[in-house]
């Protein structure tokens, strides 16, 4: 009896070392503490021994089933601690410290400013239609305009989204007026690729809907914003612009970061970047959104988030921040 005992406990532990899955374990288990196992058969055989028997071998015969389902607990906790994932030495993983993306960074920033002057962050659908794009922003087709954005169209009879200007249109559809909404988000042309040009970029939109509001109102966020996000002063100057969905509109340009005004290819030598587009709303633009125009009206941004990192991190190619080569962004080694 002492023997076949033995012979169990051992032969358990031979098998449950071949064993490399949860599944391998149960099996295992089965076959060895398992209703129709050797080691319950002898158990139930105790009662038909004799007393003496009995006494000899009882305490022994429960003793090592316990010690069996043991040993079988034990291999199946060192199965789940035991991490799945085989490492190789030679890879060194020393070069994963996280930073955010210096995008990331200042659209926080960004958002974080116009949060705190009342407005209200939404997102909306990298993949838009013609109408929030171009019509209800009164861009009709074969308008001049379209071709100052060129446009991803998709198969499926959508587009790319050109700019975040799409979210003024769903906001006044979604909250109505009085409205202050800020809109971050990717948005998409079809540019030749140099050191100032993507075909991926970020922008935020913004857009005031209120009674009486003025070109001061615009003036002066635009300048809060500004100085919020530079802490320094920066050179700006606003240009009178042109965009279908407002009037008048502007473009806010701010002194080049990367060559000081000099002039140098970020800045095309102008020593300026364009950085925001604005205006007062356009009345068609509400009669889109389903605002009425007699009781209110506003403005509307956009802004560069792409550029402004580039300007903040002096960053003098936009190709390195769509890069994902974490060599190049860690350079800016801001957490
Ligand atoms: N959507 C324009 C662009 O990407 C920028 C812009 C201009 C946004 C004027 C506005 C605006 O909201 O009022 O070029």
């Amino acid at each position: 009896m002492e023997e076949e005992l033995t012979k169990l406990v051992a032969s358990l532990e031979n098998d449950l070392k071949t064993c490399t899955k949860e599944a391998d374990i149960l099996n295992v288990k089965s076959k060895y503490v398992g209703k129709k196992s050797r080691i319950m058969e002898i158990l139930a055989s105790l009662k038909d021994m004799s007393v003496d028997d009995k006494r000899k071998y009882g305490s022994l015969i429960n003793n090592t089933k316990k010690e069996m389902e043991g040993l079988v607990t034990k291999a199946s906790d060192e199965l789940a601690n035991k991490s799945n994932i085989t490492f190789d030495d030679t890879i060194d993983f020393d070069i994963t410290k996280g930073s955010l993306h210096p995008v990331t960074i200042v659209a926080k920033e960004v958002t974080d400013i116009l949060k705190r002057m009342g407005f209200t962050v939404v997102m909306g659908p990298e993949m838009e239609s013609e109408y929030y794009n171009f019509e209800g922003l009164n861009i009709p087709k074969d308008h001049p305009a379209r071709d100052m954005q060129d446009t991803y169209y998709l198969d499926n009879g959508m587009l790319l989204r050109t700019h975040t200007s799409p979210m003024e249109i769903r906001s006044m559809e979604n909250y109505g007026a009085p409205l202050r909404i800020a809109a971050p988000g990717r948005t998409f042309r079809n540019e030749d690729l140099d050191a100032n040009h993507e075909n991926t970029f970020f922008q935020i939109e913004g857009m005031v809907i209120d009674k009486g509001i003025t070109i001061g109102n615009l003036i002066y966020i635009m300048q809060n914003v500004l100085r919020e996000i530079f802490k320094t002063d920066v050179k700006v100057r606003l240009r009178p612009g042109f965009f279908p969905f407002t009037e008048p509109s502007y473009e806010l340009d701010m002194g080049c970061l990367i060559c000081g005004g000099k002039g140098c290819p970020t800045c095309k030598n102008s020593g300026w970047i364009e950085l925001i587009g604005c205006g007062m709303t356009h009345p068609m633009v509400y009669k889109y959104g389903g605002v009425d125009h007699e009781i209110y009206n506003g403005f509307a941004f956009g802004l560069g988030l792409t550029r402004l990192a580039m300007m903040k991190y002096k960053i003098n190619d936009i190709r390195i921040l769509n890069s994902g080569d974490l060599r190049a962004l860690e350079e800016f080694d801001i957490h």
